[in-house]
């Protein structure tokens, strides 16, 4: 039997990691976390399969080694993402494992490659394996799977609660090695300052007006340029605009250490969640090159809870490795997993509570 260690597997995204993993029977879990009785609490929530709560810090890296021994694959949940970068995924490639980061990105992929990590050459580690990093790389590609696409425009966002670890996250996703606000990808590369603030607009899926703020991410950047996609337009959506004032004002505060502004984030997020309740939505309108009747043009996915989304496409890129369907080597989840299966699954899953292709 293969053993899957979920460290983080007591929080937001991993406890979702752990329920799915548990009922699809991937076998035996080890759940890792600060605290003990956290990570025992989830072990109950996986009925039916052996799982066994593991103390460990991942500061600790005896403790961390500990962990990952004797796993197959070790899915991170736990963070903030942007300090763990590759310090995890070390250690479980040489512990032998394979590697699944719900979240991570071009930085962590770059810091473990570029390291020479042990085991690479006969493991996978595989980063973003969430909804933004992660869906928002996968899905437009089946948009794009009859021919090249003219332009994609991207629309993610929404309303969910915001916990302080994904608040360091959301104040450390800056710079461009994550991406450039404001930037459109025209014809091969970035142009700056290209595209301006959607205020108060309607767009399919989203409920009410919404703001839609553009950023290029750096998984937006490398979609575009592998697909040979001529204009792309990636959105961020917020149901108010608290997250991005309390996003600029952290930012332009060069004199307070970022994790001052972390209850400033997570309040922000609970006003949108007020004013509309937890809902999040994923829009892809394509314009393809070669218009040929029947080739959509349209994806459309909505779930009510982001957070728990990204711990579906953990567990499922976990379950993609115990398959062997993923080569050796560092990877983005966008760019190994296969969309049309994972809009298969996605379809199946409770926490999907629509998709349009069409
Ligand atoms: N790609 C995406 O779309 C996406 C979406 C949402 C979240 N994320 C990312 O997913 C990660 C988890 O977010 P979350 O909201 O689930 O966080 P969370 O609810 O705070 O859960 C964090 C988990 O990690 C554990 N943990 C924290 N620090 C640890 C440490 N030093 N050593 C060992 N375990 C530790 C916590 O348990 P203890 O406190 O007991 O240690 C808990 O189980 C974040 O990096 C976030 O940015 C990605």
């Amino acid at each position: 039997m293969t053993l899957i260690g979920v460290l983080g597997g007591s929080g937001t995204v991993g406890r979702v990691v752990v329920e799915r993993l548990a009922g699809w029977g991937t076998g035996p879990l080890r759940i890792g976390g600060r605290d003990r009785d956290r990570a025992a609490r989830a072990c109950e929530a996986a009925p039916g399969v052996p799982a066994e709560p593991f103390r460990v810090d991942l500061d600790d890296a005896a403790a961390l080694r500990e962990f990952c021994a004797g796993c197959d694959v070790v899915v991170n949940c736990a963070g903030p993402s942007y300090r763990v970068l590759d310090r995890v995924a070390r250690v479980a490639l040489a512990g032998g494992a394979h590697y699944v980061d719900a979240a991570g990105d071009l930085v962590a992929i770059d810091a473990l490659a570029g390291g020479g990590a042990a085991g690479l050459d006969h493991r996978a580690a595989v980063f973003s394996a969430g909804l933004m990093p992660g869906l928002s790389g996968l899905l437009p590609r089946l948009l794009a799977a009859d021919g090249p696409l003219a332009r994609l425009d991207v629309y993610v966002g929404g309303a969910a609660a915001i916990g302080p670890l994904s608040a360091v996250d959301a104040l450390l996703t800056r710079g461009p090695r994550f991406g450039t606000a404001l930037a459109a990808w025209r014809d091969g590369g970035i142009v700056p300052a290209a595209l301006k603030p959607l205020r108060s607009v309607s767009l399919p899926g989203f409920r009410d007006r919404v703001h839609a703020w553009p950023f290029l991410s750096a998984e937006m950047s490398r979609l575009a340029a592998e697909l040979g996609v001529a204009e792309l337009r990636n959105y961020t959506v917020y149901v108010t605009e608290a997250i991005p004032e309390a996003l600029a004002r952290a930012w332009a505060d060069d004199g307070a250490a970022l994790d001052a502004h972390v209850p400033a984030v997570v309040a922000a997020a609970g006003a949108d969640l007020a004013a509309t309740g937890p809902y999040y939505a994923m829009l892809f309108q394509a314009v393809p090159r070669d218009p040929a009747p029947g080739r959509p043009r349209r994806l459309l996915l909505r779930t009510p809870d982001s957070y728990a989304l990204s711990g579906v496409v953990a567990a499922l890129t976990a379950r993609e490795l115990r398959a062997g369907t993923i080569p050796p080597g560092a990877h983005a989840a966008s760019e190994v997993l296969s969309a049309s299966r994972t809009l298969a699954a996605l379809r199946d899953d409770p926490l999907v509570t629509g998709v349009e292709l069409s």
